[in-house]
Parts: structure tokens; C-alpha cells; sequence
């Protein structure tokens, strides 16, 4: 398999550096309410359960998308079949959902390149190695590891090819409303028009379908949002006792996102021996942790429309649970 990837970085990170870490914890559990933002849920350990929560049949978010790029490939293939392209894809995952369009696109001899991206040298060695597993010299994978812009803007810079870029996972659900402007508005201006995007959304339904799939029973999703106060305790020397914490994911009717909340169950102080600085909680007092946003149809194509965007396509799975959303850039007009 002709199989590599650059690193844009010069001393790129790993994960996240301990620095940066002990600078948002200071300023997250200062606020009122206190917060910690999602994106340090992903150390190893944080990974591997998300991994596992993505297997779960109550965290419906993975078997839709699943099943959209089953149902859908042969007639994306299609569409992408004309012209060379890059597959694009932000934030590596895990490969089950984008082999299922590698597969197809091989099977029918497309011509393209495969150019993961992804901030994680991690993330990207363990893409890699399932890569090599899975494929022969029939593909060419080309990644990126460093900011998703930078690497769109530096292969744009390289090919006139045509780009299709993936983002999936409901990942922009992680974003609040301006924020996922912002991202969409960037990523508009590192493409060039008639690129297309397809971006999974998670739809809002029936808050009980809501509510289990981020409190499901086996614990996986409490195990996943607690271990962030693992990870607090082992790399800035803090003494979270975490069976006097619980998780709860709730849903914000006016926000229209689910929230998941590290809560205390007593009151206590916690010492972070890297700030040389102790926290208290009141009973019952919680750590906002995530926003996860669910979409209707027509807020993403209001999304679309206000980003720069012609909606081509919405793929719905067969229950309508999720879209992945088929954008083209527009520019000059
Ligand atoms: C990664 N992200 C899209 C997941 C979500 O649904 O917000 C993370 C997650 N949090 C709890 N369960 C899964």
C-alpha cells in the first residue's frame, strides 16, 4: 500500500501538553458554573472508551451513520466518479465508517487519494496501522497530522484536484452555534468551489432515545466523562476521589443540545498539586464537561445557507435518526 503522512507541525503534540491542560482546568473550575471542555476527554484511556461507546446499541449515533454510508456509497461513488479526488477526512476516527467508502471506491476504481487529517500523531500511527491491515497497494493514502486548515490549505495549494471532505461522527455537534459557524466559515475558505462536504448531523428526536444513549446502562459514557478527573488526578497531581463524583447527560430543551456534567455528591475540596491550588464544591454542584447539539433538517440548511454552502443532498439511515448533510462550496455569487 503506498501509504504515508507529513507532519505539519514541527514539534506537533501528541496530546494535548500538560500546560495548556493545567491553564483551562485553572480557569474552568474558577467559573461559576465550573466547566472543562470536551476536547481533553481524549487522552489514550479516553479514546479506547469512546471507542467503546460507539459500539453500544443505545449510542445509535455510529450504526446510523453506518448504515447511511452502506445504503448510500454506490450513488456517492457515482457522483465523485468524473474527475480525480482527494477524500478528505477531519479527525482520523476509527476507519470502520470511512472503509466502508475506501471499499466502494476501490471496488470501482475511482481515481483518488485517501488524506486523513488529524492534530494526533496517535490518532494518526493507529489509523495507519488498521490501514495496512485492511488494504493493498490499490490505495494511496497521503495524511496530515496538524490543523485541519493547514492541511486543507497546503494540499490545496498542492492539486487541482477536486475535494470531498468527511467530517463525521456528529463531531460538529460539539460545537455551539457559533462556533460551528466559525469552523464551517474556515473550512469554506480553504476549499475552492464546487468541493463538496459531507458532515454528519445528529437529529433531535424523542429525549428518552436522547437520554440513554449518554447515560447508557453498561456505564461506558459515566466511565468516559469520570475519566477525565483521572486524568486530571495523574498528569497535574490532583486528588479527585471520583466515587464522590457521578455523570449526567441531560438535554437542554432551549439549547437543543444534550449536556453531560461531572456532579458532586458532597461537598469537598480537591487539591491540584500542579497549580498548588485546592477547588471546593458544594453538594450537588456539577463541572459542565460537553454539549452535545442535535439538529432539525432545516436548522442545518440554515447552517449551510449561512456558511457558504448549496445543500446537495441530506442521507438520511433508515430509522432518520441522523444526516449526513452533502454540501458543494459556493463562492461568487
Ligand atoms: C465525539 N462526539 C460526537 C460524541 C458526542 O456524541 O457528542 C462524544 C460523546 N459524548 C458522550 N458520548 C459520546
Amino acid at each position: 500500500m503506498n501509504i504515508n503522512y507529513t507532519n505539519l507541525a514541527e514539534n506537533s503534540r501528541n496530546n494535548i501538553g500538560n500546560h495548556e491542560l493545567a491553564l483551562a482546568v485553572l480557569e474552568g473550575l474558577s467559573g461559576k458554573p465550573k466547566k472543562l471542555n470536551s476536547s481533553f476527554f481524549y487522552d489514550q484511556k479516553g479514546s479506547d472508551l469512546f471507542q467503546q461507546i460507539t459500539e453500544l446499541d443505545e449510542y445509535y449515533l455510529t450504526g446510523c451513520e453506518f448504515n447511511i454510508l452502506t445504503k448510500e456509497k454506490e450513488n456517492i461513488a457515482k457522483k465523485l466518479a468524473k474527475d480525480p479526488f482527494n477524500l478528505i477526512e477531519l479527525g482520523s476516527g476509527d476507519g470502520r465508517k470511512t472503509f466502508v467508502l475506501l471499499d466502494e471506491f476501490i471496488n470501482q476504481t475511482l481515481d483518488f487519494k485517501y488524506i486523513p487529517i488529524d492534530i494526533s500523531k496517535d490518532a494518526m500511527e493507529t489509523l495507519f496501522s488498521k490501514l495496512k491491515n485492511n488494504y493493498d497497494e490499490n490505495l494511496i493514502v497521503e495524511g496530515l497530522v496538524g490543523d485541519y486548515f493547514d492541511g486543507i490549505r497546503t494540499l490545496v495549494k498542492q492539486t487541482k484536484r477536486k475535494n470531498f471532505v468527511l467530517f463525521l461522527g456528529s463531531s460538529i455537534g460539539n460545537f455551539n452555534h457559533a462556533e460551528a459557524e466559525k469552523f464551517l466559515r474556515q473550512l469554506w475558505y480553504v476549499l475552492n468551489p464546487g468541493d463538496y462536504v459531507l458532515i454528519g448531523f445528529d437529529l433531535k428526536k424523542d429525549l428518552n432515545i436522547l437520554h440513554s444513549a449518554y447515560n447508557d446502562t453498561k456505564g461506558v459514557t459515566s466511565e468516559f466523562n469520570l475519566n477525565l478527573l483521572s486524568r486530571l488526578n495523574e498528569t497535574l497531581d490532583a486528588d479527585f476521589d471520583r466515587s464522590s463524583f457521578m455523570h449526567q447527560g441531560v438535554y437542554n430543551v432551549q439549547l437543543g443540545a444534550m449536556e453531560s456534567y461531572i456532579i458532586s455528591t458532597k461537598k469537598q475540596a480537591v487539591k491540584i498539586g500542579d497549580l498548588d491550588k485546592e477547588f471546593t464544591f458544594k453538594p450537588w454542584e456539577g463541572i459542565h464537561t460537553e454539549y452535545s447539539y442535535k439538529y432539525t433538517q432545516s436548522e442545518i440548511e440554515m447552517l449551510a445557507k449561512d456558511t457558504g454552502y448549496t445543500v446537495i443532498n441530506h442521507l438520511f439511515d433508515s430509522k432518520r435518526y441522523f444526516i449526513d448533510s452533502v454540501w458543494e462550496v459556493c463562492k461568487n455569487d
